[in-house]
């Protein structure tokens, strides 16, 4: 048994493509190519190449040490934050405008929450010369600010959407909608583990080179590959999923997600898919979902833009269902702790979805000798007006 995709495009019951017909040709086009592309001598000579030079990969794995003494075990983090524009979301986009490529396309489109996954689709369209639409929320637009302004500078058209609360979902739903109306030129590069079969296995095998670095790494600064626990955060799941790919089958390692509880995840405030959502199809996928009795989606709410989504990725659904994971709600405030934790220990301002991450480790009890792999998925650049907010009292006499 295996918890990766099976060959439906199903993780356990989680998953599959539930999309329009005028979508069919092109999500089957990219079903039936995906996996020869992906491993064709040709594309692994570009993407490694592309992911060493332009990427900065491999991205380091530190053991924090100030952190460790804090929770009272080996803690090491895999570096995401140093990636060229800053996050995780880089290492898919390479991969996906490779494919687009290779496929014909000349139009590429994107969703974006935080903005980071809009700005590594603006990044790699500009390097390759291709047209790029971002849609994002308008209350994302607001609050991440300074992504909007690269991705115009990367020459990307950044169309803000008002629907709903403004945020990844109702993104989502518009870029979905364009690429309906342009089946043929256009790839849609998803920034996340979600959508249709074949994305969240796509995205999810783009995103490994995570946990293929960390092993590598963790043999050569620990004598062992394998670690006691993985902990990331989730919002769609793609970095999760890159940082467990290869050890999601050894039973040895536990895997922790840390969701976005939002204000409480009895306050209704909260984007806690796995605490409160049922089973629903969403963007093309069947999975957990926050929704009502009559199963329309709720708004979801979260401080952090990248996590602020009523779904979650099919592999991490089945995850949680079957208990391989444990997945924890972390709120807004002990993420924000976290993130300053981390700031005055170690000298590394994170991004607000990696610092629910953070917030995470202080729900957990270790041994000495544990050995904690935790992803920082990005830095916390585009969130210092947020944190300014947050800054604790006893700076500011
Ligand atoms: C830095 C960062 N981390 C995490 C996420 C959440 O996405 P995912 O769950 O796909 O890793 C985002 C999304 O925008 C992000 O920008």
């Amino acid at each position: 048994m295996s918890y990766l995709v099976d060959e439906y495009g199903y993780y356990g019951n989680f998953g599959g493509a539930y999309i329009p017909e005028i979508l069919h040709r092109c999500v089957h086009e990219l079903q039936e190519t995906y996996l020869d592309m992906l491993t064709s001598a040709s594309f692994q000579r570009e993407y490694e190449q592309l992911l060493r030079d332009y990427v900065g990969r491999p991205s380091p794995l530190y053991l924090a040490q100030r952190l460790s003494a804090v929770h009272g075990c080996r803690i090491y983090l895999k570096r995401e934050d140093l990636n060229h524009t800053g996050a995780h979301k880089i290492n898919n986009t390479i991969g996906q405008i490779l494919l687009a490529k290779r496929m014909g396309k000349q139009r590429i489109i994107a969703e974006t929450g935080a903005g980071q996954h809009g700005v590594a689709t603006a990044t790699v369209c500009a390097l390759m010369n291709m047209q790029c639409v971002v849609y994002m929320g308008q209350t994302d637009v607001a609050r991440q600010r300074i992504n909007v302004e690269k991705m115009r500078m990367l020459g990307a058209q950044v169309v803000p959407v008002t629907s709903g609360n403004g945020t990844l979902k109702d993104a989502t739903n518009e870029a979905i909608r364009d690429w309906c109306c342009h089946p043929r030129d256009t790839h849609y590069i998803i920034g996340s583990t979600v959508g249709p079969h074949p994305y969240p296995d796509l995205v999810a095998r783009l995103q490994s080179v995570i946990s293929r670095e960390i092993r590598q790494q963790l043999l050569k600064q620990e004598g062992r590959e394998t670690p006691d626990y993985l902990v990331a955060c989730i919002g769609g799941g793609s970095n999760a999923a890159g940082t467990i790919y290869h050890y999601v089958d050894d039973l040895r390692v536990r895997i922790v997600l840390a969701e976005a509880g939002g204000k409480g995840v009895e306050t209704g405030q909260t984007a806690a898919t796995i605490a409160l959502g049922r089973m629903g199809i969403i963007h093309g996928a069947k999975t957990y979902v926050i929704q009502n009795e009559d199963g329309q989606i709720e708004e979801p709410y979260s401080i952090s833009a990248g996590l602020d989504y009523p779904g979650i990725g099919p592999m991490h659904a089945n995850l949680a269902q079957s208990r391989r994971a444990v997945v924890l709600a972390v709120n807004d405030d002990e993420a924000i702790r976290a993130a300053f934790e981390l700031t005055r220990l170690e000298g590394i301002i994170p991004a607000l979805e990696s610092a629910h991450a953070l917030g995470a480790l202080h729900k957990l009890k270790f041994h000495p000798e544990d050995i904690v792999v935790l992803t920082v998925s990005g830095r916390g650049d585009k969130d210092i007006e947020t944190y300014l907010k947050y800054q604790p009292k006893e700076d500011n006499v």
